[in-house]
């Protein structure tokens, strides 16, 4: 895969809502081409033209349907709600082969959302990996960095865990951390994904004892 930003075009699923538009900014930002995602078509290219106006006209971006935008990209971004995580999935699936999906899905499970809960398959991650089935990586990545962080031009101080089907795929999507702006690791195999997604639910109960909306994580004791 390559490494310039202009031969990479990167679709971001369900990325008409917070944590996607926030994704989609920092990598239109950085020079790739972005294709929003939506189940509305018309929702995602107004999201490509509010993304687009805050980069001064200059980005490389557009909007589709979800299949549309899967099929247009070398790599796969899923930003929707653990409520929809399945269904978007299948309705996407056949346009993943020989693709990286990098979800950032989280299962929260209302109302306690601050509470560690996760699905049979072991974390989203793992339960992504069965639907979408062979010929296609899957990562997780994103799940500690909240939507206002992105959208932020100040510098994040929080890292980012990615895990994976296979080193190769974690270090193409440390290269998109990287793109963000943000400080990512190698945290694994896909199996480990339990940790990036549970500790979304752990940084919720912070925020709220401590009366943040930031709260990170940073890995330290070793360089990169
Ligand atoms: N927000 C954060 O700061 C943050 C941080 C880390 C991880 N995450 C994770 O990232 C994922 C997205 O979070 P978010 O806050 O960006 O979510 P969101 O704004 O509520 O929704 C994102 C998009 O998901 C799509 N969607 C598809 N099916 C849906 C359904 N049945 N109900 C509602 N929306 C549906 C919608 O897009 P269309 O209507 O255009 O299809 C919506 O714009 C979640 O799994 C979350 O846990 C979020």
């Amino acid at each position: 895969m390559s490494d310039s930003p202009l031969l990479l075009s990167i679709a971001v699923l369900g990325g008409t809502g917070k944590e996607g538009k926030g994704l989609a900014y920092r990598w239109a930002k950085a020079g790739y081409h972005i294709h929003i995602g939506s189940r509305d078509p018309e929702k995602a290219k107004a999201a490509a033209t509010e993304v687009s106006e805050m980069l001064g006209g200059e980005a490389m971006i557009e909007g589709l349907g979800n299949a549309d935008a899967a099929r247009a990209a070398n790599i796969v971004v899923l930003t929707v709600p653990y409520s929809a995580h399945k269904d978007t999935l299948e309705s996407v699936k056949s346009e993943l082969k020989g693709k990286i999906l990098v979800d950032v899905s989280v299962p929260l499970m209302p109302p306690k959302v601050a509470t560690v809960q996760m699905p049979g398959a072991g974390s989203a991650a793992q339960e992504a990996k069965q639907i979408v089935g062979e010929g296609v990586e899957v990562c997780a990545a994103f799940q500690n960095i909240s939507h206002e962080l992105l959208l932020d031009n100040a510098e994040v101080e929080c890292d980012v865990l990615v895990t994976g089907t296979s080193k190769e795929a974690r270090g193409e999507v440390l290269k998109l951390v990287e793109a963000a702006g943000l400080r990512g690791w190698d945290a694994g195999p896909l199996e480990n994904s339990v940790v990036l997604e549970g500790l979304t639910s752990v940084l919720i109960g912070i925020n709220r004892k401590y009366g943040s909306t930031n709260a990170g994580i940073k890995i330290t004791g070793v360089s990169s």
